[in-house]
């Protein structure tokens, strides 16, 4: 396997969730694989007094609990931990930036990669600290994880001041969800196939949704979920990443400009909803106490750091439109929720019924032929074909044929940060978002978080294990369909 050109990797926020959940975790299972070179190292940058021994044996904790005793394997943690080294820094005061530049190695041949995962009001400053360290050197990148901003006027504020100090070129923003193998296989189902993208279009389909459910609730991250909600941290971002993914153009190449042109004509093109057109088309939810997998889970209001009397969503629902000639009347559902009855990513496009029924089945209304990509907990993809079983009775049955990666593809599963890690290092902005992406993102979700603000517009209560308020299903039996789990 290829190995990654040699660098300095800085992770900022060191020590806090997705250091030690993910980032620790891919670097080591790359590692594994033999990818890194000998001139790797990583300097994880935080604000706890730790000495560099006793962060190393906090990852090597964090990664023995994660990485269970299969994947364990203690000479690839001696040499991963030989990388590893700590730097105890208040990312606030520039003067502490001048220890970080000793800590880096002068040689052009050995990329510099800034990793800012920690709270993004920083982000700005640290970037202007790099500058004035003189850290930020022409082979140096910035990795930018989400959210960037809270609104268009601050994501751009951010973009511009980043812009001062990084080129557009050097800058990767983090959307994990591009990282994941079903979206790359989502790329290949519609463009290394001409069974298809034929049928891929207003004429063929009826509707598609975008289903991120989660059955976590916002754990130790009350504080900033109350100020953020289910739109901005997941819609905004995912949820739209996603819905780019499934309707854009085929791109002429993989090329980051190509495939991202592609994806920014589909922001540009969704229908804007302002005032009673973002109430008429968003059912917002707030989870109250209820059970999860059999155990009593608490209201969202009860949750540590979260205000009793909080207005956030932690439910969405959307009807959304694209005004483009290949999607024009298909309606796209979104929605996204923390408590949901399971874990469950997925995309289901919903073709239309054929346009002559000759089978006539009770049992059996209606009968569209559907695809279902499934991000998580499982990756695969599922036709839903009808036939006829063996027999004398002329019916019809619905016959899935299920593609599982899991069994399908021999080699493991990168999760998205290995992929996405890796993706830096060799320079490939494929999948990371552009600057023009997210603005077009940020500038579709204000108004429709305005409107709420404006009209008073509260979020429904919904009990933690279940599939959100009664009126996300409204929503869709409005027009005469429903959740792929109802149907
Ligand atoms: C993050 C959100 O971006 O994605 C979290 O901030 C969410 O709230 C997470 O839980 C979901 O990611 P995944 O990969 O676990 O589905």
């Amino acid at each position: 396997m290829e190995t990654l050109p040699a660098f300095d990797l800085v992770l900022f926020g060191g020590t806090g969730d997705l250091a030690t959940r993910k980032l620790i975790p891919a670097l080591y299972r790359r590692e594994l694989a033999g990818q890194l070179s000998d001139e790797a190292r990583i300097i994880g940058v935080a604000r706890a007094a730790l000495s560099t021994k006793a962060y190393i044996d906090d990852l090597e904790q964090a990664l023995r609990d994660r990485l269970g005793s299969d994947e364990w394997d203690p000479t690839v943690w001696t040499r991963l931990k030989q990388r590893l080294s700590y730097l105890a820094v208040d990312v606030q005061q520039p003067e502490a930036y001048q220890r970080l530049a000793r800590e880096l190695r002068d040689d052009s041949a050995i990329q510099r990669v800034f990793f800012l995962s920690l709270s993004p009001e920083l982000f700005v400053d640290i970037v202007h600290n790099l500058e004035a360290a003189g850290v930020a050197t022409s082979n140096a990148k910035l990795v930018l994880e989400k959210p960037i901003g809270h609104d268009f006027a601050s994501a751009t504020a951010t973009s511009d001041e980043v812009a001062r100090v990084f080129p557009e070129e050097r800058i990767y923003r983090i959307d994990h969800f591009l990282g994941k193998e079903t979206v790359q296989n989502l790329l290949a189902l519609r463009f290394a196939n001409t069974l298809f993208e034929p049928l891929w279009n207003r004429k063929w389909v009826d509707n598609i949704q975008i289903t991120l459910a989660e059955q976590t609730g916002v754990d130790e991250r009350g504080g900033f979920y109350d100020r953020t909600g289910a739109l901005r941290d997941m819609i905004q971002s995912h949820g739209l990443q996603l819905l780019c993914i499934v309707a854009m153009e085929q791109p002429v190449s993989l090329d980051p400009t190509a495939l991202r042109n592609e994806k920014l004509k589909v922001l540009r093109s969704l229908r804007p909803m302002r005032g009673t057109q973002a109430i008429e088309n968003s059912v917002r939810g707030q989870y109250r106490a209820g059970a999860i997998a059999g155990q009593p889970v608490k209201g969202y209001s009860e949750e540590p750091g979260v205000a009793t009397d909080s207005r956030t969503e932690t439910f969405i629902a959307l009807r959304a439109w694209l005004d483009n000639w290949r999607w024009a009347g298909v309606p796209f559902y979104l929605r996204s929720g923390k408590r949901m009855a399971r874990k469950e990513t997925e995309i289901a496009i919903n073709f239309r019924e054929v346009p002559h029924q000759i089978f006539h089945d009770p049992l059996y209304g209606s009968r569209p032929n559907r695809i279902i990509l499934r991000l998580q907990p499982e990756r695969g993809v599922q036709l839903d074909m009808w036939m006829k079983p063996p027999g004398d009775a002329m019916v019809l049955r619905k016959a899935p044929l299920d593609l599982d990666f899991a069994e399908t593809d021999g080699g493991r599963a990168l999760d998205a940060y290995e992929r996405l890690l890796s993706d830096i290092f060799r320079g490939r902005q494929t999948l990371f978002v552009r600057r023009d992406e997210l603005e077009a993102a940020w500038a579709w979700i204000d108004p429709i978080r305005a409107a709420w603000e404006q009209l008073s517009d509260e979020p429904r209560p919904y009990m933690a294990g279940t599939w959100g308020p009664a009126a996300s299903s409204a929503l869709l039996a409005r027009d005469g369909t429903a959740w792929h789990e109802e149907s």
